[in-house]
């Protein structure tokens, strides 16, 4: 592993920065998983901590997924769903997050007999609680494309009660051979009601499927998308209109989409002049939170202080926050900039 400035990784932790791709189902620790397992009475396929840990070894997407559903099971009560998100919050503020967009799957828990409300009022718990200690923060209901259209329709239609608890809707799971057109009607509703829009694309699926999100869904930022760099076209569009990338580093790596953190096409899409951000996808499964992936991916690509910065800058203009606050946020990071120069 390359070897990182301590003085570095300091600024890279403090910098200022939202996280945009993170699913709260994936910062469910295994020592966590265990302890719910325990106070719920749910049983695990796993002996210990250890062996869980040890069933971490991907190989692609869906070998991660089975696992993240399997870890997610341990989850019943809303002060489970508290707790999760409360974990999660505190350590994103220690990585300098000072905005969170945090994707939940619904009909991860929904199949199992937990209703909606309980997963909604749980997380909404843990926002509220963050928010009281000056955290910006919300959730985005993210659709499992494995399932069908009905299955989303039914879903956004369970979630609407708790319309003002979520300020957009994703799309998740399974890419491959589960292409956004399959879901441009619902999306059509959920823009009706006045939610953001995006969508994971081009992390194991074609360009092809970041243009479907773009336009059959009206995606505003993709998820991922490091794939669009097969296609000079789309990297040109991508970078015209300014459309967000939220990549995954970390977890890029485990699911296979690269090899190395050394061969990450992290560098090649800023220098393509595409609005890349740096998040953390599923911290507890892939290696570390968005902090981590801020220091690792930077000393592995040879990205100096003022690219993450840029990255940082770029995350919080991707933010789905108003112009006040988003003008706040930017202020944040220039402040962060002006005390560390020279240190
Ligand atoms: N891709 C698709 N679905 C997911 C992911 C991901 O990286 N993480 C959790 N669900
Ligand atoms: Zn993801």
């Amino acid at each position: 592993m390359t070897s990182i400035d301590p003085a570095f990784a300091t600024f890279l932790v403090g910098l200022p920065k939202a996280e945009l791709h993170v699913h709260i189902e994936g910062t469910l620790e295994p020592e966590t998983i265990f302890r719910l397992a325990a106070r719920n009475g749910v049983a695990l396929a796993y002996e210990s901590v250890e062996a869980l840990r040890a069933a971490y070894a991907f190989t692609d997407l869906q070998s991660f997924l089975d696992i993240y559903y399997a870890g997610a099971s341990v989850l019943l009560t809303a002060e489970d769903f508290a707790d999760m998100g409360r974990a999660y919050l505190a350590r994103a503020a220690a990585d300098g997050v000072i905005r969170a967009e945090i994707f939940f799957d619904p009909q991860t828990h929904t199949a199992r007999g937990v209703a909606m409300a309980t997963v909604i009022e749980g997380l909404t718990r843990a926002l509220d609680e963050a928010r009281a200690g000056g955290m910006s923060c919300d959730l985005i209901l993210c659709f499992l494309r494995h399932l069908s259209e009905e299955d989303a329709f039914a879903t956004l239609r369970a979630a609407l009660p708790f319309r003002d608890a979520f300020i957009g809707v994703g799309l998740d799971s399974s890419e491959v051979g589960h292409p956004p057109e399959k879901f441009a009607r619902v999306f059509a509703e959920a823009r009706a009601l006045g939610l953001h829009v995006v969508a994971h694309a081009g992390e194991e699926g074609p360009p092809d499927y970041i243009v479907q999100a773009l336009d059959l869904l009206g995606a505003e930022r993709i998820d991922h998308g490091v794939r669009c760099l097969e296609d000079a076209d789309l990297v040109a569009r991508l970078a015209r209109e300014r459309v967000p990338l939220t990549v995954c580093p970390f977890s890029n790596v485990k699911l296979r989409v690269c090899d190395r953190l050394e061969d990450h096409p992290l560098r090649r899409m800023l220098e393509a002049g595409l609005a890349v951000t740096i998040n953390s996808d599923d911290p507890a499964y892939f290696g570390g939170q968005i902090g981590a992936n801020y220091v690792q991916t930077c000393a592995a690509l040879g990205l100096d202080r003022a690219a993450a910065a840029r990255i940082a800058r770029t995350s919080l203009e991707a933010s789905f926050v108003d112009a006040a606050t988003k003008a706040g946020f930017l202020a944040r990071l220039d402040a962060h900039l002006a005390a560390t120069a020279g240190a």
